[in-house]
């Protein structure tokens, strides 16, 4: 008996740095059917493969094929490192996940808009495009990501905006970590359009030794999920994070965190309501 019965609940399982290597093959494959029976939409938040390999990719897929609930994702930098971004990136959507990179995508009133994000530092630390060229360079980056999450945000139609990247767009959810490398692990820069745009909740990861909630400066709930902070936190659980989004009422922004194993029961949809409902990615 499904706990959410009807389509005014969404139930998202978000989970990031997983960092598939080419022996993982089958490692997570409990977690996602377990992840396909809970929720409505899983959403990957980067670092998929360990060393940015197309082959650790092929790996990924063949677990993730036999999911049948919507996937979305962004890469991490982690994807970034041989170069083979566009497989990787290729490879994922043809096991059907919906990979963003300042795209959107809607699911039964849910919109989902997409970065991997960057580094850069937070708040008055953040680091500023001053002086050499190469540090220009490096700050353009982040903001570059925080223009092209500003523009998917711009483009998505839903009441409910959810957010997933790599890196962390707030300090609070990178406490834990060792203060020296704050600044490589996210950056102030991509709280401005969360805030702007009044988004109903961000995921992200990249920080493994993170902390799992913080809030923007306005309030919009964050969440790490990399997969170590969540083992560390949540050690009686299984490693992912569930989410209920209430889409009866616009007004209705909360983004309800389900903790307790007992309260998981099943999904709100069966597989035939998904694929009825489910939009197609939008890359414009
Ligand atoms: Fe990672
Ligand atoms: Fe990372």
């Amino acid at each position: 008996m499904p706990l959410t019965a009807g389509g005014d609940v969404v139930r998202l399982a978000a989970l990031a740095d997983i960092h598939y290597s080419k022996s993982s093959q089958g490692s997570l494959q409990p977690l996602f059917n377990q992840i396909a029976e809970s929720a409505d939409v899983l959403v990957l938040c980067g670092d998929l493969t360990d060393y940015g390999l197309a082959e650790e990719a092929r790996v990924l897929a063949k677990d993730l094929a036999p999911i049948k609930i919507p996937m979305v994702g962004v890469l991490g930098n982690h994807d970034f490192e041989s170069s083979q971004e566009r497989d990787i990136s290729q490879i994922l959507t043809d096991v059907g996940v919906h990979m963003l990179d300042g795209d959107t995508w809607e699911f039964r009133g849910v919109g989902f808009a997409g970065v991997r994000g960057f580094c850069g530092g937070f708040g008055r630390g953040a680091l500023g495009p001053w002086g050499e060229k190469i540090i220009k360079d490096f700050v353009h980056e982040a903001v570059q990501e925080a223009l092209k999450l500003e523009s998917a945000l711009a483009r998505l139609k839903a009441d409910h905006r959810i957010v997933l990247m790599h890196y962390a767009p707030i300090r609070a959810t990178v406490e834990g970590e060792s203060p020296e490398i704050f600044p490589f692990l996210g950056s102030s820069r991509l709280e401005d359009p969360i805030s702007r745009f009044d988004v109903t909740a961000v995921f992200h990861g990249h920080a493994h030794k993170g902390a799992p909630e913080g809030k923007t400066q306005t309030g919009i709930p964050v969440y790490n999920v990399a997969h170590s902070v969540l083992r560390a936190s949540y050690p009686d659980r299984p490693p992912f994070r569930l989410f209920e989004v209430h889409t009866a009422s616009p007004q209705d922004q909360t983004v309800t965190p389900i903790g307790d194993r007992r309260q998981w029961g099943r999904r709100s949809t069966d597989r035939g309501d998904e694929r009825q409902n489910a939009g197609g990615s939008n890359p414009s």
